[in-house]
């Protein structure tokens, strides 16, 4: 399913097979949200009225679940996304060069998709692999120690 053809009905099944295949559990809810976010690409507004009424959780909690979390999106997306992590121990590793040779490749800033959709980037907090930075994530691939030098050919591993 491409976003471009994405309907609100299509957007509120997803939502309700996920939730229902997660036992419609106010416990599943971060779960139900990612699965819906990578079925997707992101949780359309549909989706999250759709799962608020299935595990009778006010509207306002589910999207402020939704919207908390880096790897969840509440807006539509590029086809790649690149999460750079912005923490500390990345930032005093080089992180600030690589992050300024990041947005000179994809001419993006923060939060920005690209014109062709190919990508969206983005920044999030510790990934986890704090000795090891700069660290960042290409949809769910992981590459630490980056360097500027390395970006070019990271990005050309994904079409
Ligand atoms: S600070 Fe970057 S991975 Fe932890």
């Amino acid at each position: 399913m491409t976003l471009g053809t994405l309907t609100n009905i299509q957007a509120r099944e997803v939502a309700k097979e996920i939730t229902l295949r997660h036992g419609a559990s106010r416990d599943e809810l971060i779960p139900i949200l990612t699965d819906v976010n990578r079925q997707l690409g992101y949780l359309p507004v549909d989706a999250l009225d759709e799962i608020s009424t299935l595990l009778k959780v006010p509207k306002s909690q589910i999207f402020s679940a939704a919207s908390f979390y880096s790897m969840l999106s509440i807006q539509p997306h590029g086809r790649h996304v690149i999460q750079f992590c912005e923490s500390a121990p990345c930032h005093v590793q080089g992180g600030r060069e690589v992050w300024a040779a990041l947005q000179t490749e994809l001419k993006l800033k923060a939060g920005e998709t690209s014109p062709d959709n190919r990508w969206t980037l983005k920044t999030t907090s510790c990934l986890g692999l704090c000795a090891d930075g700069p660290v960042l994530l290409v949809d769910d691939d992981l590459f630490n120690n980056v360097t500027p030098d390395q970006i070019a050919g990271i990005l050309a591993k994904y079409p």
